[in-house]
């Protein structure tokens, strides 16, 4: 056997180690100016007025919802997701609301969104699930249409587009993570992105304990002699991003591009190696946008027995995700979501990182076809 195949695996090369050692040769490791010129480039890329850097989607999204005031209220959500999502609404008070997705995507459905739509809703957080783009303009207009803030998590979308937007930029504020296998990976990290200044502004704050101003502006731009001097302005967080790991997401995001076209090749091959197997459904791909392939998801009807057959063979494969409202601490919020509770069962997540060798993906192809041929006799 020729080794165990990864399921996710960042693509770090000699540029990410040379970019460590600014930081560590100078010292500043905290929040500084690597941090200021990711935030820059990651707003300019993604088109957007500011980005700020944090140390995850999670703190993100808690700041999505606390800026968002749901405390109390009601926020529309889906099950398919990592948790973070929706702790991120109890972080914040309010009360998740669950909605079914469509099958052929697992995105959230526009139009059972809109049914639990009840005057006491505030927000609604959408996820590009594995990177494919929710139907974006039903979702858009659902949320105008009821004065609804909209959340992107976009965590698993960066580069991700939508009708010629990037992810993350299409609704009211865009929450991204650089967690370790990420499609921009910079260890752990995430970047909240708006349109809005009164909220950038009070985010800025709320991601640094409430302080009106950081250490390096303090150092650097400030009357040197009051330096010191500072405002707690509310009761905030440590949730920033420092210089060791914005330097690397400043590499990643240069790269980010060609990472992503390397993924939708791996996945390309894949979509055609694995059509019409007897057992096994391939996700749609939507024509109105362009998925940021985080990761290649197949439905099959032995979900588990492929699984144990890929693990004898040392490929790794898994499951994202185990619907939320299933989950114990999510019972008061539960639901009938019948297409979530049919699809669930069938998912499996193969391997997909962007320099996946080639002879690696015919091994997991050649199993897959090995099972399905199994199966079907
Ligand atoms: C859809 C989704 N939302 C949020 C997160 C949380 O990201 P982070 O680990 O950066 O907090 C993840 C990470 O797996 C995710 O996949």
């Amino acid at each position: 056997m020729a080794g165990r195949i990864q399921l996710f695996k960042p693509w770090f090369e000699e540029a990410e180690h040379q970019a460590l050692r600014q930081p560590l040769e100078t010292g500043w490791v905290g929040a500084g100016p690597k941090v200021k010129e990711f935030e820059q480039r990651f707003a300019d890329y993604v088109g957007v007025k500011y980005a700020i850097a944090l140390n995850s989607a999670t703190a993100a999204l808690h700041l999505a919802m606390l800026v968002s005031e749901v405390k109390d209220r009601e926020v529309l959500t889906t099950p398919m997701t990592f948790v973070s999502t929706n702790h991120a609404i109890l972080y914040a008070g309010g009360h998740p609301v669950f909605c079914d997705v469509e099958p052929g995507t697992l995105n959230v459905d526009p139009a059972d969104l809109e049914r639990r739509i009840t005057p006491r809703t505030r927000a609604l957080v959408v996820v590009h699930y594995a990177g494919h783009p929710c139907a974006m303009d039903e979702v858009v207009a659902i949320a105008r249409r009821h004065s609804l803030t909209l959340i992107e998590d976009a965590a698993q979308a960066c580069g991700g587009e939508y009708g010629g937007r990037k992810l993350g930029t299409i609704g009211d504020i865009g929450c991204f993570s650089f967690e370790s296998k990420k499609n921009l990976s910079t260890g752990d990290g995430g970047m909240f992105v708006t349109d809005d200044e009164a909220v950038a502004e009070r985010v800025r704050k709320l991601r640094w304990m409430g302080i009106s101003r950081g250490t390096w502006d303090r150092f650097n731009n400030g009357h040197p002699a009051r330096a010191w001097e500072y405002e707690v302005e509310e009761v905030g967080f440590k949730y920033g991003m420092n210089d060791i790991a914005a330097a690397l997401g400043l590499v990643q995001l240069e790269k980010l591009e060609r990472a992503n076209t390397m993924r939708r090749a791996v996945v390309e091959r894949y979509r055609q190696a694995l059509a019409g197997l007897k057992g096994i459904e391939l996700f749609d791909q939507r024509a109105y946008g362009g998925s940021a392939h985080y990761s290649m998801i197949i439905k099959a009807d032995q979900r588990d027995a492929l699984c144990d057959h890929l693990a004898a063979h040392e490929i790794e494969s898994a499951v994202h995700f185990y619907p939320n409202h299933l989950l114990p601490i999510y019972q008061p919020y539960i639901t009938p979501l019948p297409v979530v509770e049919a699809e669930w069962r069938r998912i499996l997540t193969i391997p997909l990182y962007p320099h996946l060798a080639a002879a690696s993906q015919d091994r997991v192809i050649a199993c897959i076809r090995d099972f399905a041929a199994g199966a079907a006799s």
